[in-house]
């Protein structure tokens, strides 16, 4: 019997896409092709990268190019190209540079690798997600946007650094949208399997919830150029593992919903779980009234930014 590679695309090589690459072949998961406009840096960082591979001991190929047809026959492409806030901008700021970009990319891959799953990360992330779904018509099983794991990342840490405890132990969630409306479930979160609310007091959860919301902002108005770019690509690894591996395991991912949630036709954060065949199910855990509430305005404010989209693409 012949088993093939896995094979992931990533479009955009800057620092997103570089360092999936690099957890990609950290963790010997599949070939990689970058693909950039910028064909040199597609080339130079994947060269530079395939140069790692012996002390990593990994047994995978990275290539670069600009020529989409590198893409063919990918299990998985990434989309992370497009600008990224300067400080003072918010993600819906990005909105119709990004669109222009997200347009282009998805007419290419839609002929070079139709079959793929797709995950999303440029910004403004379920804006991004939704025109794509659009432009690439395929089943929303396949089609998947990262913000839900870095989130809840973001969420973990913070919480580890409070406690002084392992983040291993941690098990949280954050829904909604990748915005100031994303809704990080507290009652939901253990550390070792104790609820955070035995271990932590409310005003303490509420400011760690309030950093976890500004949690990309702060980083890019300490970088001043330029954003996150090391937990937003670990996070799109942990849903390439799961996929590629068909762990079957339940990460927060903006996911098409219909009926989920009570939403319709449009992609939020919420708990998918990740296999073989890319988002497998949507799981619907029970909200209470003030959970409802938040979760229905971040997808109010996602509907406002599909609006927004829709007249700017005009
Ligand atoms: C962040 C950007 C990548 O949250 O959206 O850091």
């Amino acid at each position: 019997m012949i088993h093939k590679r896995k094979k992931v695309t990533i479009i955009g090589s800057g620092f997103v896409g570089s360092s999936c690459a690099t957890w990609i072949l950290a963790r010997d998961l599949a070939d990689v092709v970058l693909i950039d406009v910028n064909e040199g840096l597609a080339k130079g960082r994947a060269l530079d990268l395939f140069s790692a591979s012996p002390a990593t001991n990994s047994n995978v190929t990275l290539t670069g190019g600009s020529d989409y047809s590198l893409a063919e026959d990918s299990d998985i492409a990434v989309i992370t190209a497009g600008l990224a806030r300067k400080p003072g901008m918010s993600r819906s700021d990005l909105l119709l540079k990004n669109s222009e970009i997200m347009k282009n990319i998805c007419q290419s891959l839609k002929t070079a690798c139709p079959q793929a799953v797709f995950i999303i990360v440029s910004n403004p992330l379920d804006a991004m997600v939704s025109l794509a779904h659009q432009i690439l018509s395929v089943p929303g099983e396949r089609i998947l946007g990262m913000a839900g794991v870095l989130d809840t990342a973001r969420f973990k840490a913070f919480v580890a650094e409070k406690l002084n405890c392992s983040v291993r132990d941690i098990s949280a969630l954050v829904l909604g949208g990748h915005g100031d409306s994303m809704v990080p479930l507290t009652r939901y979160a253990t550390v070792g399997g104790v609820p955070l609310s035995v271990l932590m007091n409310e005003p303490d959860q509420k400011k760690l919830i309030e950093r976890t919301k500004k949690g990309g902002g702060e980083i890019v108005s300490l970088l001043k150029t330029g954003s996150a770019h090391y937990a937003p690509a670990v996070g799109v690894v942990e849903m390439i593992e799961s996929i590629l591996k068909d762990q079957k395991r339940i990460l927060p991912c903006s996911a098409l919903l219909q009926g989920e949630y009570g939403e319709q036709g449009v992609f939020v954060g919420v708990p998918c779980q990740l296999g073989g065949k890319g988002l497998e199910k949507v799981v619907e855990i029970p909200l209470n009234a003030e959970e409802q509430n938040l979760f229905k305005s971040s997808a109010q404010a996602v509907k406002a930014l599909l609006k927004e989209m829709k007249e700017l693409l005009k």
